[in-house]
């Protein structure tokens, strides 16, 4: 697989190897199975998150096209046009971003970033859920404005390169192929053989990258993705996951592909995206308590909390090894205005002198 990736062009935008470690204290407090962690959330582009991978593809392939803009859409939130307009403006690329959502009251989190980094925000501002799912079934919705506003950018003597929303295709899966050959190599130096992965699924992309990697590789993981947003049914989305690996793995010449039976998907999205459910906020109190780590509300509390939940249903065996892939979005912490409630931390004690 590494030969098949490897005259395709790529920037180096993330410190990699990403670290694996064992979460020794989690595991306790769940009483087993061993679970490892392997950090995404610290791919080091500006605050890190599993889209700097994807990145280092696409933005490599903007570059090649002569492209002197990347036109990014996502939600409001959205970590992918955080890391997307860092790593155009690290590669000396304008950033404009197409975002859908309401506005919160207070800019916050990823939205604050995107403005550090100057991109040029443009907002459909609808309700984010309804809007996401009716994009879902029909991405010329999003598709339609944003080749309008390249239209603009051409007309203004630009060269914009339009990234595909969430990083999915095969450039971007290309990323999650490079992290599961990582985890290959990390797992034989440790000397441990995990039977399966866990993963938060949004498009999908990142876990058919990651599965396809790990079956090209025959590693024997499994992979466990964690539907987090319920943009559509678990059969509708397990056959989204398929599609893209085929294309993928065409597009690479891969020896195989991805079947519906070499992965499992489960929906943990409580009321849906971007909404925290009350066993996500449960997570990341459990994790930062035993493991010092932080988990964003929106996509690796609610798959640690699916982890969670299978651990207490018996999916896993005492001694199985399970890896936790943690995918970033650690700045939506700062913009979740109910998470201080939701953690109920001990009181601040104030001494006045
Ligand atoms: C922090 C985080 N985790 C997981 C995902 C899911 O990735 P994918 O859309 O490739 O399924 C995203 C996507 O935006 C993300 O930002």
């Amino acid at each position: 697989m590494i030969m098949q990736l490897a005259g395709v062009p790529r920037v180096s935008l993330c410190n990699l190897p990403t670290p694996l470690h064992e979460a020794a204290g989690l595991s306790r407090a769940l009483g087993g199975p061993r679970i490892f962690f392997k950090r995404d959330d610290e791919t080091g582009l500006a605050i890190g998150g599993n889209k700097g991978r994807k990145l280092e593809f696409l933005i490599a392939d903007a570059l090649e096209k002569g492209a002197d803009t990347v036109i990014s859409s996502g939600s409001v939130g959205s970590n992918y046009i955080r890391m997307s307009a860092a790593a155009a403006r690290k590669c000396g690329l304008e950033s404009v971003s197409v975002l859908i959502g309401e506005m919160p009251d207070e800019i916050q989190g990823n939205l604050l970033l995107d403005q550090v980094f100057d991109s040029e925000i443009h907002v459909i501002n609808e309700p984010t859920n309804e809007f996401m799912c009716k994009n879902a079934a029909n991405p010329n919705l999003v598709g339609d404005i944003v080749k309008s506003i390249a239209d603009e950018k051409r007309k203004e003597g630009k060269n914009p390169y339009i990234l595909p929303g969430a990083g999915f295709g095969p450039l971007g899966e290309a990323g999650y192929m490079v992290a599961a050959s990582e985890i290959s190599d990390q797992c034989y130096d440790l000397g441990i053989r995990p039977r399966y992965a866990v993963i938060a699924a949004g498009s999908g992309s990142t876990m058919a990258g990651l599965a396809l990697g790990l079956k090209v590789l025959n590693t024997g993981i499994r992979v466990i993705g964690i539907d987090m947003s319920r943009l559509r049914t678990i059969e509708a989305f397990t056959e989204r996951i398929v599609g893209t690996a085929r294309d993928t793995s065409e597009y690479f010449s891969l020896p195989v592909t991805l079947d519906a039976d070499d992965f499992e998907l489960y929906d943990y999205a409580g009321e849906g995206y971007p909404t925290p459910s009350p066993e996500a906020y449960e997570a990341i109190k459990l994790v930062a308590e035993t493991e010092g780590v932080l988990l964003d509300p929106v996509y690796s509390a609610k798959a640690m909390a699916g982890l969670i939940d299978l651990v207490g249903k018996g999916k896993f065996n005492k001694d199985d090894i399970v890896l936790f892939v943690h995918t970033g979005g650690i700045p939506a912490l700062f913009a979740e205005s109910a998470l201080v409630e939701n953690l109920n931390p001990k009181e601040i004690r104030i001494i006045n002198v």
